[in-house]
């Protein structure tokens, strides 16, 4: 399997519960590796401009206004099959459906309030890596 590479977000709720950690501990031990890693404080339009593939769903204001809320982490993951394995270990976005064991199940509070986001295929990965990191910072 190819090796790639992953943006993963440690949101709001997360952070401020402090639990980076234990988050990057669930990472590491499915064999994921945080080659780059910053906390950063997004504004609003910060975070509409990456979600903006949201930007006609009901949700999308109260998304953008929850991660511009507090600050969140934000990572690049390397592994093989990174992106699949990345979701997997984050489970179901919505944590009423998240598998026992995953970073949602045991920590996100709700569909918005989910504590992790992870880029869903090699296109947007690409895309989400570049808007938070230059490739001087990701470092393999
Ligand atoms: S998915 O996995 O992309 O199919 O999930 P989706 O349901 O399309 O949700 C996309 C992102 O929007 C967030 N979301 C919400 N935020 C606030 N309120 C509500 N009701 C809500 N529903 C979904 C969800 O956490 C997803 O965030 P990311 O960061 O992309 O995982």
């Amino acid at each position: 399997m190819a090796v790639e590479r992953t943006l993963s977000i440690i949101k709001p709720d997360a952070t401020r519960r402090n639990l980076t950690g234990k988050i990057n501990a669930k990472f590491e031990e499915a064999g994921l590796r945080i080659i780059a890693q910053k906390r950063i404080q997004l504004t609003k339009a910060q975070a509409g401009e990456f979600y903006k593939v949201h930007a006609e769903r009901p949700f999308y204001d109260e998304l953008c206004e929850f991660m511009a809320s507090e600050p969140v982490v934000v990572q690049v993951l390397e592994g093989e099959g990174a992106i699949a394995k990345n979701r997997e270990v984050m489970g179901a976005t919505n944590p009423a459906d998240a598998a026992e064991g995953t970073i949602r199940a045991e920590f996100a509070e709700s569909v918005g309030e989910n504590s992790v986001h992870g880029s869903d295929a090699p296109e947007t990965a690409a895309e989400e890596i570049a808007y938070y990191f230059s490739g001087l910072e990701l470092v393999g």
